[in-house]
């Protein structure tokens, strides 16, 4: 390897084996080819506006048409212009105008044990009673609704309500402290609070009005909170705020229109943890948001009307926003939600779910699937998961190793795997595997989809030839992409559109290989370079991980005097000693595996990897370690704080 002159990032990772769809699979997919996809993906890519406005036309229910279809000005877009449509509508009205009221929507179960079903009749009442309370609360089109409940039918019933009569939601995951909470409902000018009295965690019960009661203190454009029963403990009113969620929605009238709204009207708010303190409110309007979580979910997840499909995430998280309520239900899918944790009562608790109910569809996170593999096969190998079809992953990179096992030990190696790689900005999935037409490679999330148009570029702005690792940027607007930074559109152009004009900046690393596929590297902040060669992240971290030993591993760089950096790599162990020979062996392992240059330097063993609540590794925190400063910097997103703290304690 020479040195690359133009910060390309050198790739060391291999991995040839390939899978492609049966035929079997493919004969009933929606996209059943490449050839169809690259028949799709041409006509996307070459008449945009042809496509999408098609698409939208046929995909929503328009009150108004809309009269042009995308508008560009500087780095702001706008699509559908001047068309007035509404999501709550598209989810609800549309199905059961076509006949799919008794059809059920959600299919929900608690971590008690509890469980409910709703149609998309009884949802449409829900969400339309609850339109009128919110209504009857002062909430007018524009107002923004901050949303802090379990994962209950009632979260996303909250959702639809407001999307019913233009409210912007933004939900914050019910795990972020009081103060997180007050700093998204003081950036967003939030008007009305929703919660529950608590939520089912690991047969412990969170009392999330508790959390509330200290936040509202904090956030003086609240004025009004409603409260959910759900846990069923002992939780203060304040009289004049605090209303009960059953109280107000028992005077409610079920019959709510759902409002014309225009196509670019605000949808909701999702904050992202920004690197720097503030945080960065994600906002996603009407008509463009709807079309492409809609699409996506329908070709990414072949969905066919007889599938249970389960999204593991939580509403809290765009998969929860985009995969759980919106592109689902505009499909007129059946949606198994979960309340709780995937170890209570025991580790075989998804298992178990998807074997009673039969689920067909199950898309989860690596972080998840790597926890799954620690706790050991037996727990899996109790259950009959022969009812799923279709596994996907999201949030992060997957290691190859943790992708196999996913397709032998869940899959039973015959349902086909969706890497899907997007993020929060994206609004939808942007690149991932057709599972009915592509090969799949593990560790790839492979090509793009219809719309999608990915550029790889080198710190000079050129595009980087086959294999080298560069920028990831989006040539091409698509309809489900954000629309800026609620509050600061200065930071939303410096942030995605300025470091390569015309083109959004996904702060990924990427390189594309002799076939077209895309491989994810990492953020471009965590690149390691050592000797001038700059490494990614998730390579080194798959050539560990890949050793049987290795639960799970976070490779980040340190500074070293001669080599510019040093690889440090932070490592859980399942079913093995921590030892010095196992350090050794790792790196030996590493060598054969990968190469002499990205043997890592230290080896840390841990317990646990810091991890942000939705499960993402923080190698910020762990360049601070390894390089023996205390760990600086936002750490409100961070899960476990113990784990943090005994990495700094522990001198090994
Ligand atoms: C970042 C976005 C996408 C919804 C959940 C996370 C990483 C996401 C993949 C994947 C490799 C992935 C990227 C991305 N990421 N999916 N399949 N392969 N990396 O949303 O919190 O906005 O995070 O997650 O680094 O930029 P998010």
């Amino acid at each position: 390897m020479s040195k690359p002159e133009t910060g390309q990032i050198d790739s060391v990772m291999q991995e040839d084996r390939q899978f492609p769809p049966s035929t079997e699979f493919s004969a009933k997919a929606h996209i059943g080819s490449m050839d169809k996809y690259h028949d799709l993906y041409a006509k996307a890519k070459d008449d945009p506006e042809g496509f999408w406005g098609d698409c939208a036309k046929e995909e929503l229910h328009w009150f108004e048409p809309f009269q042009q279809v995308m508008k560009q000005d500087g780095s702001e877009y706008s699509w559908f212009l001047e068309g007035k449509t509404n999501v709550s509508y598209n989810c609800l009205d549309a199905n059961i105008e076509a006949g799919h009221g008794n059809r059920t929507a959600i299919l929900w179960e608690g971590e008690p044990g509890d469980t409910r079903a709703l149609t998309y009749s009884e949802l449409h009442s829900e969400v339309s009673k609850f339109a009128n309370v919110l209504r009857g609360l002062g909430v007018a089109s524009g107002d923004v609704v901050s949303i802090y409940m379990p994962m209950t039918p009632e979260l996303a019933i909250a959702m639809l309500a407001c999307a019913r009569i233009g409210a912007v939601h933004s939900v914050i995951f019910a795990g972020f402290s009081a103060g997180a909470i007050a700093d998204r409902n003081n950036d967003a000018e939030a008007k009305v609070q929703l919660t529950s009295d608590g939520l089912f965690r690991r047969g412990k019960i969170l009392p999330l009005k508790e959390t509330v009661d200290e936040a509202l203190e904090k956030s003086p454009t609240v004025g009004k909170c409603i409260v959910l029963r759900r846990a069923e403990n002992e939780v203060s009113m304040v009289p004049g705020r605090d209303f009960w969620w059953h109280d107000l929605m028992a005077e409610a009238a079920d019959v709510c229109a759902a409002e014309p709204l225009d196509s670019e009207a605000d949808l909701f708010i999702l904050y992202t943890s920004g690197s720097t303190g503030k945080p960065k409110g994600i906002r996603h309007t009407t008509a463009g948001y709807n079309l492409w979580t809609k699409m996506t979910f329908r070709w990414v997840f072949d969905w066919q009307p007889e599938d249970l499909y389960w999204c593991t995430a939580d509403c809290g998280w765009i998969t929860g926003h985009s995969y759980i309520v919106y592109g689902p239900l505009s499909n007129g899918a059946t949606v198994f939600m979960y309340e709780g944790a995937p170890n209570h009562p025991e580790p075989d608790r998804f298992w178990e779910m998807i074997d009673r109910h039969k689920l067909t569809i199950l898309y989860t996170a690596p972080t998840a699937i790597r926890a799954f593999i620690k706790w050991g096969d037996e727990h899996v190998e109790k259950h009959d998961l022969s009812s799923l079809r279709l596994l996907g992953t999201v949030g992060e990179g997957i290691n190859p190793e943790a992708w196999m096992w996913y397709h032998e030990k869940i899959g039973y190696g015959k349902c086909p795997i969706v890497d899907t790689w997007w993020q929060t900005e994206t609004g939808g999935i942007m690149m991932s595997p057709l599972p009915g037409a592509t090969s799949t490679k593990p560790g790839s999330c492979t090509t793009p989809l219809p719309g999608v148009v990915p550029v790889i570029l080198d710190e000079s702005l050129q595009p980087v030839p086959a294999n080298q690792g560069g920028m990831l940027c989006i040539d091409q607007p698509w309809p489900g992409m954000l629309r800026g930074i609620w509050g600061d559109q200065d930071r939303y152009v410096d942030q995605y559109w300025s470091t390569a004009p015309g083109k959004y900046l996904t702060g990924d690393n990427a390189r594309v290989d002799h076939d077209g596929y895309y491989w994810i590297m990492g953020r471009i902040d965590d690149v390691i370079n050592v000797s001038g060669h700059r490494l990614s992240t998730i390579e080194v971290e798959s050539a560990m991980v890949s050793h049987p030993a290795v639960a799970e591993a976070a490779a980040v760089g340190r500074p070293d005097e001669i080599k510019g950096q040093a690889i440090a790599v932070f490592v859980s162990v399942k079913g093995a000693e921590a030892s010095e020979d196992l350090r050794a062996e790792l790196k030996r392992h590493v060598r054969k595996e990968i190469g002499a240059l990205a043997v890592p330097d230290d080896i840390r063993f841990t317990e646990a990897l810091p991890k942000t609540r939705s499960g993402k590794i923080m190698r910020r925190l762990l360049r601070d370690i390894a390089a023996g400063k205390e760990a600086a910097g936002d750490t409100s997103t961070l899960e476990d704080f113990s784990v943090l703290a005994k990495l700094q304690g522990d001198e090994e």
